[in-house]
């Protein structure tokens, strides 16, 4: 070959031409039995051979079947880049309630332009809602839902760089964080919140709690405040949700570790302290700047605050003066939701994410069976915590966390859950969001979102994260959405067989893997995929955060939307799309199932209003008031 040939190509580019891989790896085998395989999608869907085939050349006869067999009730709308919420035809929605709406008159006026005043903080409605759920209680229709966290650049304006200048800056970021639960009712075809209504409750940064199950009263909890481990306050970073059969909301404390930080660099902590703060972020300074001016978050002076957080915490939304109640039994680390079904037998199952790149997916099985007016709390302590376990032969199983299997004790595994799951060699996954489970198959779905560091480096804890079987891309920017069936039909079964019911990608622009499942097509494109919802009918719908920028790579994604799948046909489709600079995230029907209520988090646009950008909860309807789930 002549030299310009050499020079004219890369490197990679060049050996490619001239040393050419097999047209097909063991691993594109494993990818595309993952994502193909007769039984998962029914035999519907045909897939050509290698990565390379996941792409352009195959979509166009799937979107002509899923066309044929689609039952989606709506007309799939395009990808938009404007400032608003759109959705289909036939469709209307409706803003329900925005961040600083007053949920009791004595805040009415609550004017967040400037940032808003301390006093009555907790009176409205937090700010960037996430996970929530709906319930029906004698006749009241009540909706919890999480605020996750806070954008000081609009809530801490006359504070340089959002950081808080006194104590009442940090008291208000904490009171506008953590959960509502509010009443609602809807007046001919028109939802709103019933103002005042004794059900409305705000629960934030300094809601005292209690803890429950193996951890509490361990010395690892233990503070001046609260000496014997089972009292704390407040609940943080709550992100996705989760529901009981028992009526209860379940709330999620994520990015926990980003509260605290230390007025003292040089502050020295026991081992087992300074182990736990590495594996789980906990570092020297805060985000919001809360050590500053409330020493519960300084870790110099209260070194265990840190593990006081980062639990599910249950919420009887029935009972506005109840305890919240944090569930040790269900593990620490950065959940995402919380996901309960029942086994085959009526134990109680919980799936649950941990979200970071490179960390597990988990579940719970409680000892005990679930009896209709009997005793719960043990339900969601009493039992078995397990890391799942993705094998390339597409089957799993689901790994124990025991004394015996970790060499720790039941506390232990508790309080660093993560360490607990390295030690039994759970299958490093791209940071798990939200799990769902069907109501109508037994089967359980986990939004896999994205991770650069697939194949580059290892998570916090050094473990391996090379390329896997449900992670099957390097440097994943597009994520997937894995999917489990669990041995006998039952949840609480030790194994599984899983596949991949979509890898996300851009077919407009890739040929390889990056161009995602041939249920991927120019008409649905979409990237990290995050929240999810089985309705009734078992069409699982997806919300996605990921990059907006709508080009390169994510060319004709357009801003962050909500997709319907259904399951059967792999069929994808979109069905609302969230204004620029938003998440769309948290998704819940009114008691009828002919409202989904649908949050947006920190639209960047000036949206709802044209003025302060404030998250909200919108409801979508049908034009006719049918059925939306
Ligand atoms: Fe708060 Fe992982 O999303
Ligand atoms: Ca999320
Ligand atoms: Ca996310
Ligand atoms: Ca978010």
């Amino acid at each position: 070959m002549k030299d310009a040939d050499r020079m004219s190509l890369s490197a990679d580019d060049w050996d490619e031409l001239h040393f050419p891989r097999p047209e097909e790896n063991e691993f594109d085998r494993v990818v595309e039995s993952a994502i193909s395989r007769r039984g998962f999608l029914g035999g519907v869907l045909a897939f050509g051979s290698g990565a390379s085939a996941m792409g352009a050349g195959l979509m166009g006869s799937t979107s002509a079947l899923a066309a044929e067999t689609s039952r989606f009730a709506f007309t799939p709308i395009p990808a938009q880049t404007d400032g608003t919420v759109h959705v289909p035809e036939g469709y209307d929605w409706k803003v329900l309630m925005r961040w600083g709406d007053p949920l009791f008159s004595d805040a009415d006026g609550y004017d967040i332009a400037n940032g808003g005043p301390v006093e009555k903080s907790d009176r409205i409605f937090g700010e960037n809602t996430d996970g929530m759920e709906t319930f029906s209680f004698k006749g009241h229709e009540l909706i919890a839902i999480n605020h996750e966290f806070p954008n000081n650049g609009i809530n801490l304006p006359t504070a340089q760089e959002g950081v808080p200048a006194n104590a009442g800056d940090v008291l208000k970021i904490q009171n506008i964080q953590g959960v509502t639960v509010m009443e609602v009712k809807e007046i001919e075809d028109e939802w709103s919140v019933v103002k005042d209504s004794p059900f409305n409750r705000r629960i934030h940064h300094n809601t005292p709690m209690k803890i429950v199950g193996p951890a509490a009263g361990h010395d690892l909890l233990k503070t001046k405040a609260d000496p014997t481990g089972t009292a704390s306050l407040g609940t943080m970073n709550n992100c996705g949700a989760g529901k009981t059969p028992w009526g209860t909301y379940l709330t999620c404390e994520e990015n926990f570790n980003g509260y605290f930080g230390s007025s003292d660099e040089t502050a020295v902590y026991d081992q087992p302290i300074v182990d736990g703060y590495a594996r789980y972020g906990v570092k020297a300074k805060s985000w919001n700047g809360y050590e500053l001016f409330d020493p519960r978050f300084d870790t110099s002076k209260n070194p265990n605050e840190p593990h006081r957080a980062g639990w599910i915490v249950e919420i009887d939304p029935t009972k506005p003066d109840s305890t919240p109640v944090k569930h040790t039994g269900l593990g620490r680390f950065k959940h995402e939701n919380a996901e309960v079904t029942l086994a085959a037998d009526g134990r109680v199952v919980v799936y649950m994410g941990d979200d970071e790149r490179g960390e597990y997916l988990y579940k719970f099985v409680s000892n005990g069976t679930y009896q209709p007016g009997g005793e719960t709390e043990s339900l969601l302590n009493d039992g078995t915590l397990y890391a799942a376990k993705f094998d390339d032969d597409l089957s799993g199983e689901w790994l124990p966390l025991t004394p015996e299997t970790t060499d720790m004790n039941a506390a232990e595994i508790s309080i660093f859950t993560r360490l607990a799951a390295s030690k039994v060699g759970a299958t490093t996954m791209d940071r798990p969001e939200w799990v769902a489970s069907s109501p109508v198959a037994v089967e359980a779905y986990c939004c896999l979102t994205n991770n650069k560091n697939r194949g580059i480096k290892p998570n916090a804890g050094g473990d391996d994260t090379s390329i896997n079987g449900p992670n099957p891309r390097e440097t994943n920017k597009y994520g997937q959405i894995v999917r489990w069936r669990p041995s006998n039909d039952d949840h609480a079964a030790d194994t599984f067989d899983w596949d991949l019911y979509v890898m996300a990608g851009n077919p407009t622009v890739h040929t390889d893997a990056y161009a995602g499942s041939p249920n991927v097509n120019e008409g649905n494109l979409f990237n990290s995929p995050d929240g999810m919802v089985i309705d009734t009918t078992g069409l699982i719908w997806i919300q996605t955060d990921g990059n907006d920028n709508n080009a390169e790579d994510f060319a004709g994604n357009g801003n962050n939307q909500m997709l319907v799948g259904d399951p059967i046909t792999g069929e994808i489709a979109r069905f609302m799309t969230g204004p620029k600079g938003c998440e769309v995230t948290g998704l819940a029907w009114s008691t009828d199932l002919r409202t989904m209520f649908v949050g947006i988090q920190h639209p960047g646009s000036n949206w709802p209003d044209g003025g302060t950008p404030r998250s909200s909860i919108i409801a979508i309807k049908r034009t006719d008031n049918g059925l939306v789930g």
